[in-house]
């Protein structure tokens, strides 16, 4: 899979620089099309520019740079909830050139498209320990070689489910495929604790989120949403199988009708309140699913595992965040070194223990006292190892955008799964595979 990941972002790399050349983003020239890395110059107060906080902790964090560097004083510009708002308020921001943002937090899937639009600078790679950081997480920083992201965070979907049901319906295991967890549901479902309670959901509101279940319900039946020859690869078997597991467990009511409302904060309260046995969620909500302040229902009673697929366990989609500076920023100087003060391997320690982010540094996932407390750790490493990236081209949007509109229309009842995947491979062709 790893191998087949690597093919594919090298057919990505080369496509992306006919793309460019063709749209006139760049020069088409190899060497001068790769900026040199920054000039990193200028001292003073920044912004820091992210979304919604959910995870918590992001005051006290930036309390402890403000004390050390009273001068250079950070304040965080708080983005909405989903990341494709998040991501037009910075293509906003960059259009007008506006110097309000200076570091900004980059979704994975936009590292080609802001690093070949040159809305954030080439970083110096050796000022930062990519040595030590799981490769698929650098990788997913890079566009044509150059980091253009410190990697601040990884993601990797997991499936959390309720040990306490499973084990009182005698089920000693989580399931490892779709069809394993609908028999799982069947039980648990007639238990008389179980009243009221659906049987999975993931993210299925037309946004990010979806693309991410939809790249995941095929992978996770050997497909892939774009094939080893760089073509959209949506018209196989393995693609019709996976996504219809999601269209079927719609129509079925194995995954509630309410969840085409979710993303990742509503669905997780609907998991803290017990309605969910299963659901595919990020490493975040284990903190706070298990707090103990009573505002989770859960607390306790649930564990993560590998996703579902057809064959055995399946497979995530790369999810993450990089800390980039803005091309149009000031103090560029403070937003380097901002940058490397949140992505120590001692600041991610932190944010694991507080908000269970899933870090970068492979050395985390390996650390005894960590995994006594998380015992989850080393299969979460393996999912992020595994995990395959979304398209990596600089027409991401579009190419979401297309995949959120066909998704959603099977999802909603509005189209077969056939159909939408259908048009789906028309879309994606040209966004993909050619200028
Ligand atoms: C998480 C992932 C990100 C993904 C988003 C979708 O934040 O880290 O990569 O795009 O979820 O909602």
């Amino acid at each position: 899979m790893r191998t087949r990941a690597r093919i594919r972002a090298a057919v990505g790399a080369s496509l992306v620089a006919s793309l460019l050349a063709a749209c006139g983003t760049g020069s088409g020239d190899e060497e001068s099309a790769v900026p040199e890395v920054g000039d990193f110059t200028g001292r003073g107060p920044i912004s820091f520019v992210a979304g919604k906080d959910f995870a918590g902790g992001m005051s006290a964090l930036l309390k402890e740079w403000n004390d050390k560097h009273p001068d250079e004083k950070v304040t965080f510009i708080e983005l909405p909830e989903q990341a494709d708002q998040q991501r037009q308020q910075y293509i906003q921001n960059a259009e007008t050139q506006s110097d309000a943002y200076d570091v900004i937090s980059v979704d994975v899937v936009w590292t080609s498209e802001f690093a070949a639009h040159r809305w954030i600078d080439p970083l110096p790679e050796d000022e930062f320990e990519t040595g030590k950081m799981l490769d698929p997480v650098v990788e997913a920083a890079k566009y044509r070689g150059q980091l253009y992201g410190a990697p601040n965070y990884t993601d990797a979907g997991l499936l959390y489910y309720r040990t306490d049901l499973l084990r009182k319906a005698g089920f000693d295991e989580p399931p490892t495929t779709w069809d394993e967890m609908a028999q799982q549901c069947d039980e648990i479902l007639e238990l008389p604790e179980s009243k009221g309670m659906s049987c999975y959901a993931g993210q299925f509101e037309k946004y990010e989120g979806l693309t991410v279940n939809f790249a995941e319900s095929i992978q996770s039946a050997g497909g892939s949403i774009v094939g080893e020859d760089g073509k959209p690869a949506l018209d196989t078997p393995e693609a019709k199988e996976g996504f219809s597991n999601l269209v079927d467990g719609f129509e079925s009511g194995m995954i509630p009708k309410e969840a085409i409302t979710y993303q990742e904060e509503t669905g997780r309260q609907a998991f803290q309140k017990g309605d969910l046995v299963f659901h595919r969620q990020w490493p975040y909500q284990y903190a706070l699913a298990n707090a103990d302040d009573g505002s989770s229902e859960v607390a306790g009673k649930f564990d993560v595992a590998p996703l579902p697929g057809v064959d055995g366990p399946g497979s995530s989609s790369l999810g993450g965040w990089n800390l980039a500076v803005s091309s149009f920023a000031k103090n560029k100087a403070t937003a380097l070194d901002f940058i490397k003060f949140m992505t120590t391997e001692e600041m991610q320690r932190k944010r694991l223990v507080e908000s269970t982010q899933a870090p970068v540094y492979a050395s985390l996932y390996e650390d005894d006292e960590l995994i006594e407390q998380y015992p989850y750790l080393p299969e979460l490493k393996e999912s992020v190892l595994s995990a395959e990236p979304r398209p990596r081209v600089v027409r991401y949007g579009d190419t979401t955008a297309a995949i959120q509109d066909e998704a959603y229309a099977a999802l909603t009842g509005e189209k077969s799964a056939e159909d939408a995947l259908a048009s789906l491979q028309q879309r994606l062709a040209g966004l993909v595979d050619g200028p």
